[in-house]
């Protein structure tokens, strides 16, 4: 496995299958590694944390780093290369980075949108400037983060002329045997609390009762609710029966923040 951190020699891993991380790879990224190995080209993950997605006071000094580990990782599922780029690289101090207009269902939800106003900024920032300089082919993104997914299809559909090998393909949220989504911030809910945890997934399963049923849930469960909905799947606005729906929550419990969302 090939390990790239030189942005100026990337030109011979266009068109790859590539999925974005920031590392602390669990089995929700392994499956996504998994299926973009499966593809007919060969399978580069990223491995970047993103200083630009993370506002003042959120985690990013102590987001979990375990570059060795995630590189095993990678390896063990059958990805040609790996690319760590520094934060230098990324956002060059006298470089003009590429802030792309952000898509409407990146500011209209009032989803993350609103209790993270600066991430979707940062997120297409860093997936632009990952796109551009890798210019991939199928790139594999989780349901985990069913917002961000729709952001990035809305952010490949709307610069196709850009990304002209690009396609954006989704992976299932894969989850711990008791129904806990899996997340790199998992690490920091302490064992004795997970059962609250478990609120979340548990209140998803009563979509179909309302939102007023998952809120209770979560709140019998003691978490801080920011939001716990059923939207239209895609423009996650408000739902029409006609349409797919998506139920999603957002809690926090004992200050970790957990999202997750599923099919109504
Ligand atoms: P990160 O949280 O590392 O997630 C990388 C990818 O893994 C995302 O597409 C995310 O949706 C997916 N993922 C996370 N948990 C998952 C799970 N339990 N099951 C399936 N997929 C899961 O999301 C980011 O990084 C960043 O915002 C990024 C897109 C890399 C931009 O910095």
């Amino acid at each position: 496995m090939q390990i790239l951190t030189d942005i100026d020699s990337l030109e011979p891993y266009y068109g790859w299958s590539c999925v974005p991380t920031m590392g602390a790879l669990h089995d929700g990224h392994r499956s996504l590694i998994r299926q973009a190995v499966a593809t007919e080209r060969p399978a580069v993950v990223t491995i970047f944390v993103n200083p630009k997605q993370f506002a003042p006071g959120e985690d990013y000094a102590t987001y979990p780093r375990n570059l060795d580990r995630d590189l095993d990782i990678a390896r063990a599922e059958g990805a040609a290369a790996v690319f760590t780029p520094a934060v230098d690289d990324i956002y060059p101090d006298n470089g003009d980075v590429w802030d792309p207009p952000l898509p409407a269902v990146a500011n209209g939800p009032l989803l993350e949108d609103a209790y993270r106003p600066h991430f979707f900024a940062g997120v297409c920032t860093v997936v632009a400037r990952l796109f551009d300089l890798l210019q991939p082919g199928e790139c594999f993104f989780g349901e985990k983060d069913w917002q961000q997914l729709q952001v990035i299809r809305a952010l490949a559909n709307s610069h196709a002329e850009r990304w002209p090998h690009l396609s954006v393909t989704a992976g299932q949220t894969i989850r711990e045997p008791d129904g806990l989504a899996m997340s790199s911030r998992n690490v920091y809910i302490a064992d004795d609390q997970r059962d609250r945890a478990l609120a979340i997934s548990q209140a998803l399963s009563l979509a179909d009762q309302g939102e007023k049923a998952m809120r209770q849930l979560l709140v019998s469960a003691n978490l801080d609710v920011d939001y716990a909905v059923v939207r239209d799947a895609e423009t996650l606005l408000d739902a029409d029966e006609h349409r797919p729906q998506r139920a999603l929550i957002a809690a926090t419990l004992d200050g970790t923040r957990l999202i997750d969302n599923a099919v109504v």
